[in-house]
This record gives C-alpha cells, structure tokens and sequence, in this order.
C-alpha cells in the first residue's frame, strides 16, 4: 500500500469527504442567516422553503458542519495518544453533533412521498439519516464497556453514513450523466451506491487495520 493510499484512510480522508458538504453548506448556512430580505450570493444559494422555516435546516448545516470539523481530529492517533481528554471531550460535541444531523435529516425528509419513483431515495436518506444515529449509539455503548476495537468500528459507519454525500456526488458527476438525465429513480439508485461503497470501505478498512474483533472466546455460552 502506497503512502498517499494510508493517507487518505485516515484523518485526511474523512477531512476530504467532510469538505464535499461542508463548504456548500457553509453558505448555504451563511445565507439563512441573513435572512430572506438580504441579497446577494450566500442568500440566491438558499432554497427559498428554507426561509418558511429555517431552524430544522440551520441545525442540520451547523451540527453537520461541526461533526465534520471535529471527526478527523478523533481518528487522529497521534491527537488521541498526546490529549486524551480532549479526544473525550470532542469526542462527546462530535456525537451530539452527528445526533443532531441525523436526526433533523429524517426530520427534513419528512413523511413518506406519495409518489413511487421518490421511494427509493426517501428510503434512502432516512435509512443513512438512522443509521448515523444508531451507529453513534453502538459506537457510545461499545466505548463505555472499554471496548475500543469495536467502537472504531463504529465509528467507521458513522463516517460512512454521514459522509455518504461524497460518494454519491461522485456517482452524480460521473457514472448517472452516462444514463441521461438524472432522474428521482436516478438520486435514488446514487443515495444506495453511494451508502453500499461507503460501508463497504469501512469494513475492509476496519479488516485491513487488524481491528475486526476476533470472536470472543466465550461465545455462545450463556
Ligand atoms: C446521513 C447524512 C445526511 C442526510 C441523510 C442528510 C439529509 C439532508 C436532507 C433531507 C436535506 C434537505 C434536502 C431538501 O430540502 O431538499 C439536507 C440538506 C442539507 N444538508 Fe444534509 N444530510 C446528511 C448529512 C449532512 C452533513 C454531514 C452536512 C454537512 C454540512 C449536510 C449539509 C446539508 C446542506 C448544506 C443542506 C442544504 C442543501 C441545499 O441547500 O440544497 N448534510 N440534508
């Protein structure tokens, strides 16, 4: 394995998928705040149901932003080895974070679309939206039983739920414009690529690294 590939799994990588929504988001979040009245680029970006009712969407940004601000620094060993308070500490803002994005994503999706051709990605979102909350909830309960191996892990799908968005731009840039135009169907089919590839890596990083749990010696004993 080259250097820059054993970059790219570690801090740098998820520093790199954060920044796919994190600098749109960061005006997008901008022009929410200036209000609808105020003009200009940050406010043209902001779609106008935003302003109706801006507070689930605001939070979304915010708590997004911040989670992939501080998700890097907590899969930094060297971080984590020289301040461990700190990585407790971050540690801690970064699952309030991910909660609150998770959450307010299920909330913006909605109630289910009447029509059948948005299912899919209706699906889709809200099944990436729990899943960041879940995963954070697995990878809290397997920490407080001291059992690191298995909280990177989930960690691991955090990231990949979280930061699905990335793949699916790429899948959205490069293989859907082959097949015309993109479609609801189409977003649809890129949120499950793109959620399938993310996960995929997690597991064969979480292999690779040696930090899959081997199985516990007294499985399957009451
Ligand atoms: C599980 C992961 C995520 C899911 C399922 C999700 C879901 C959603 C949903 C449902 C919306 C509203 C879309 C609409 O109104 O049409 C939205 C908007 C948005 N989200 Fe997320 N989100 C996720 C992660 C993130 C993260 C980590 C960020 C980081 C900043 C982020 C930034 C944004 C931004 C900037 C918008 C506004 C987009 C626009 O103006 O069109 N999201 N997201």
């Amino acid at each position: 394995m080259n250097k820059l590939t054993t970059t790219l799994q570690g801090p740098t990588g998820i520093a790199l998928l954060g920044a796919v929504p994190t600098l749109p988001g960061a005006l997008v979040l901008g022009g929410i705040l200036q209000g609808s009245n105020a003009r200009g680029m940050m406010h043209d970006l902001v779609q106008p149901e935003y302003f109706v009712s801006p507070e689930p969407i605001a939070i979304h940004i915010a708590s997004g932003i911040l989670f992939c601000v501080l998700a890097p620094l907590q899969f930094s060993t060297k971080l984590r080895m020289r301040y461990r308070k700190l990585h407790r500490v971050a540690g801690r803002i970064a699952m309030i974070a991910g909660l609150l994005f998770g959450l307010t994503a299920v909330l913006l999706m909605g109630l289910p679309p009447a029509s059948a051709d948005a299912w899919l990605h209706y699906a889709g979102m809200t099944f990436a939206g729990l899943g960041v909350c879940f995963s954070l909830c697995m990878a809290f309960l397997t920490i407080r039983r001291g059992d690191v191996v298995r909280h990177r892990q989930w960690m691991r799908r955090v990231i990949a739920f979280g930061l699905f968005g990335a793949s699916r731009a790429l899948f959205e840039a490069t293989v859907m414009p082959l097949m015309g135009a993109i479609t609801i169907v189409g977003e649809g089919v890129s949120v499950w690529l793109a959620i399938a590839l993310n996960l995929y890596v997690a597991e064969r990083l979480s292999k690779s690294d040696g930090t899959k749990p081997k199985p516990r010696l007294n499985a399957g004993t009451p």
